[in-house]
């Protein structure tokens, strides 16, 4: 493997997520203020053919999974072409190509990405309550989400032997959105689903306080008055950020991501790429490196993928000094939360 993504704790980098844009069309209580989160200029960005470069060199270096994340990914506007274009790294060994999204602007774009070789669909959703919806969204929307999970169910989401993973990410409230906890894992009783309940996490200007957080063990427990059967799964996946169990009879599953309470960073595999093309090697720290600067003195900014780095310096150049501020960067994550200290 790699040494340029494996760290000091000999974790092995195989998953890498990508921002494709800073922008959403929801505004949710828990990540950003009603008026939105400042925006870089748009040159600022990484362009298609600069994600692409990024994304061939990892996972030429072993990464075999790739979420698209945002802001809310459906928001830029040649997402399905970079899905498409994405689904051509199977050939040198990317494995799973996901999508973490609101479903708000999904609906008509998803045959495609699935055609294109999406594997992995998350749903944001937190309430099943239109009007609670519109208080923790600040936007409508509820139904067009709940026509997103049935389309994706009908492409085949979820069905054993499919390939393709449907899960519902719910940040949990307490007083907001904690007396649906039940509602949701109701849905996996017939949809062959993974609800997943995320503990609220704290993030720059969000007013988090751990008063308004529910911990994985108060869900659990909240849980079996109702479903008393509900147990904890064997089958978890080493790298998953969330700990998976089920009510013994329902189709689907239910996770818990507990990133308040049992940190998962002992066994992290993940590096994230910022919209603006910023190498971060931990959620909760700071950018590490602009691997977008480093592309431009490279090349122009519309240089075709396949010409990269021909017009100045050699694309081994470029790729190979790439390489060595990844591999640094990597080189000194911290041991948890980006060294900050316990959040628990
Ligand atoms: P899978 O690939 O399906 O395992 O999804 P995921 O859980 O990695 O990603 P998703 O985009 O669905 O995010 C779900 C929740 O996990 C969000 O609340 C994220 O903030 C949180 N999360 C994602 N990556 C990390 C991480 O590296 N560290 C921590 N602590 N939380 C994370
Ligand atoms: N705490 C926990 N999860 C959060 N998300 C956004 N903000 C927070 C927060 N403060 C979740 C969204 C989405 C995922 C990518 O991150 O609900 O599902
Ligand atoms: Fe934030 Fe996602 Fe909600 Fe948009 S949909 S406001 S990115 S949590």
């Amino acid at each position: 493997f790699s040494e340029f993504l494996t760290d000091g704790f000999g974790r092995k980098h195989t998953y890498l997520r990508i921002s494709v844009t800073e922008r959403c069309n929801l505004r949710c209580v828990y990540c950003m203020p009603a008026e939105g989160v400042p925006l870089s200029p748009p040159a600022h960005l990484l362009s298609t053919p600069e994600i692409l470069e990024i994304a061939r060199l990892f996972v030429s270096q072993g990464v075999t999974k790739i979420r698209l994340t945002g802001g809310e990914p459906t928001v830029r506007k040649d997402i399905v072409e970079l899905v498409e274009e994405l689904g051509k790294l199977r050939s040198i060994g990317l494995r799973e190509l996901a999508i973490t999204s609101n479903g708000i602007a999904l609906h008509r774009k998803l045959q495609r990405m699935v055609d294109a070789g999406l594997t992995g669909l998350n749903l944001s959703l937190d309430t099943l309550d239109p009007f609670q919806f519109q208080i923790m969204t600040r936007r409508k929307g509820l139904e067009t989400v709940l026509k997103t999970i049935d389309t994706a169910l009908g492409m085949g989401f979820g069905e054993g032997g499919s390939g393709k993973v449907l899960k519902i990410n719910s940040v949990v409230m307490k007083g907001v959105n904690d007396h649906e906890i039940v509602d949701f894992v109701e849905m996996t009783r017939d949809k062959p689903i993974e609800v997943r309940f995320i503990e609220y996490m704290p993030f720059d200007g969000n007013k988090w306080s751990k008063n308004k957080m529910v911990s994985y063990n108060d869900m659990v427990s909240r849980i079996k008055e109702t479903h008393p059967t509900l147990q904890k799964l064997a089958s978890q996946r080493p790298n998953d950020t969330s700990k998976t169990w089920g009510v013994p009879g329902f189709r689907g599953r239910v996770g818990f991501i507990t990133s308040m309470t049992h940190n998962f960073c002992g066994s992290c595999n993940r590096l994230r790429i910022t919209g603006d093309g910023n190498l971060k090697v931990c959620l909760f720290g700071e950018a590490e490196v602009s691997l977008r600067d480093m592309m431009r003195k490279y090349r122009g900014r519309d240089l075709e993928v396949g010409g990269v780095g021909e017009a100045a310096g050699g694309r081994e150049e470029m790729e190979s000094e790439l390489l060595q501020v990844i591999g640094k960067a990597v080189g000194n994550k911290k041991e948890k939360h980006a060294g900050m200290g316990e959040l628990e």
